[in-house]
Formats: structure tokens, sequence, C-alpha cells
């Protein structure tokens, strides 16, 4: 992945906030974020689905709570997780997702859901966020570059949908694609990848129960800068398996080209799970940094969730299929 070198820009918010008026903040944050989505439990949102902070109703509390998580793995600052960013549809510095996405519109939006399936079509944002299927997944996301968050998603699962297209046997893999309109995305009228973003997944890790489509975030629509309206969120491979604003899906027999394999394939494998023993040709991979913390952590095998993932891969030679 092409870095950036840290500029004074990119200092995050945390770092230069006093830690007391960080914490009132964050704290604040999250009782309103869940007062929101505790409202009017089956009623959509009065605003506009997509005006920023706009609570998402009926979000259910799920297995992955807060809870769930070791005391030393805090939920991450909003602030941070929507100011550093990689998004290169608006720009391939950490700050210019934040700075250049804020007028993208995303309503109305569909996806089309094609290929090998019985029933090809399309779902709409609206059919996404039915409240009966909104939940809370509070995943630990670690992007190749080796900084990592722990965020309170709001999603339905990827099998859920998936499984009304009714896949055949052929549906092997799923592919994905982000929307393509350099008109609204700035960042795709230069060539620094081969446009639109694609991902991929083989069709047993689309099933995991792990898997989401992500909806929103700390009970509230998806912010524009982590990829509104609609991305995937796959806690236990590398951030950038976790496309954002996806508007084509599609069932096929043969494994789907993907962005950053095709831009550096001796750098991302299609399979990208986290996994500290393999070094990335530039870097190690074996320790993170919490955005707004100072301290680095260890990485985890598959990002900490081995016990629900490994046996997707087992007699797999992680090192070849990495
Ligand atoms: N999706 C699209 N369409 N374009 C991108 O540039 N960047 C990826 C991923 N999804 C990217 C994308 C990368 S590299 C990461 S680390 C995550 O989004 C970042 O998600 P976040 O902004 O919520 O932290």
């Amino acid at each position: 992945m092409l870095i950036k070198s840290r500029n004074a820009s990119d200092v995050l918010s945390s770092e230069i906030t006093p830690k007391s008026v960080f914490e009132k903040r964050r704290s604040f944050l999250k009782t309103a974020a869940f007062a929101g989505a505790g409202i009017a439990a089956g009623a959509l949102p009065t605003l506009p689905a997509y005006a920023a902070r706009t609570p998402l109703s009926g979000v259910q509390k799920s297995k992955w709570s807060a809870e769930s998580l070791p005391e030393n793995d805090p939920i991450t600052d909003y602030e941070d997780v929507t100011s550093y960013n990689n998004f290169y549809e608006f720009g391939t510095g950490k700050r210019d997702p934040k700075e250049n996405a804020q007028e993208f519109k995303v309503t109305p939006w569909e996806i089309s859901v094609e290929g090998a399936c019985m029933k090809p079509g399309k779902i709409s944002f609206e059919d996404l966020i039915k409240p009966e299927t909104l939940e809370e997944r509070v995943y630990r996301l670690r992007c190749v570059e080796a900084w990592s968050m722990v965020v309170p998603w709001v999603g339905v699962s990827l099998a859920s949908v998936l499984k009304k297209f009714e896949p055949t046997s052929d549906a092997k893999y799923v592919a994905f694609e982000t929307l393509f309109d350099p008109e609204r995305m700035p960042g795709q009228r230069q060539p620094v990848l081969k446009w639109p973003y694609k991902e991929g997944l083989r069709i047993h890790e689309a099933m995991h129960p792990l898997s989401i489509l992500g909806v929103g975030m700390y009970g509230e629509v998806m912010p524009n800068q982590n990829g509104a309206p609609v991305r995937l969120v796959m806690p236990w491979k590398y951030g950038f398996k976790s496309i954002k604003s996806i508007v084509k899906i599609k069932f096929q027999k043969t494994i789907p080209p993907t962005s950053w394999n095709d831009a550096a394939a001796r750098e991302y494998g299609f399979y990208s799970n986290v996994n500290p023993a393999v070094r990335h040709p530039r870097w190690s991979q074996d320790s993170e940094r919490r955005i707004g913390e100072i301290f680095k952590r260890k990485t985890l095998m598959f990002n900490g969730y081995a016990e629900e993932v490994a046996s997707l891969y087992e007699g797999m030679d992680m090192r070849k299929w990495f």
C-alpha cells in the first residue's frame, strides 16, 4: 500500500486533546449515539437518511458487544476513527477522506447482486436498514499499515443478505465493487489504483457469521469517509479487504481480481488474513498501534478471531496463501 509519510496535519486528535477532555467527549458521544439508537425502534429516522450523524433506529445488541472485548481493548475515539482514513476515492492522505467526502451524496443507493445465483437483483439501502436486521458488532479492524481501531459498527449479516439471491453451486467466490463516478469521487480522476476499487472473498468467508455489511458506526449512519452508505467489515482480515461504498456484488466461479493485488501482487495477496508471522515485504506485521494510543500492541493471529475463523483455512499454507 502506498504510504504517505506522516506530516503535521496527520496528528491524531487524541494526541492534541488533553486526556480529560478526550474522555469526556468520548463518553458524551457514546451516550448520544446509544440514546439515538434506542429511539422509536421500528421507525426509520425522519431526517434524510444521510444527514451527518443521523442515528439508526432499532439497532439490536449482538454477542459481539463492547463487554465481549478484553478490558485493555477500549472502543476507539469517534474523532480518530472518522478523521484518519484510507479511502483513495477521496485522496491518498489519511486526512483527505474526511475533508473531501462531505459532499458525497449517497441517497438513493442500490447494490446490484448478480452472477451465479438464482435470483439476481438489487438491494437498496432502505432494504438493508430494516430495524429487525441491524446489529451492533464491536469489532477490531487492523490495517496492513499497522494501525488498528475498535469500532462499534452497525451492520447486517452478509450471509443473510447473500442468501436472498440464492447463490448456486458455481458461486465459489464473491466479488465486490465500489461506485465508479469520478464526478462524485474526485480521487478517481487520478490513476492511483485501477478504478473502481475491487475486492473479493471466498464464498465460505463471505458466509461466515462474523462477516457483515456495515451501514453505520457508533449507533449512527456510516460517515462518508468511512465508506457510506454500505461497506464490508471483515474483522479478521487486513483493513483493505473491507471495501467501501459498494454498488456491485457478483457470485462467481473464479477468483476475483482485487485492487491491491492488481497494484502490487507481491505485497497484497487475495486472502490477506491478519497474520503476525507473515511479514509484509517492507515491514513487520507483528505489532500495531491503535489510533489514539501511544504504545504498540502485539498483533494477534486472525486479529484475535482465530477461534471463530481458523477452521476456514485448515490445511492451507498461510505463507503461500497470504
Ligand atoms: N474501499 C475503497 N473503496 N477505497 C479505499 O481506498 N481503503 C481500504 C478499505 N476500503 C479503501 C476501501 C483500506 S486500505 C482500509 S485500511 C479501510 O478501508 C479503512 O477503513 P476506515 O476508513 O473505516 O478506517
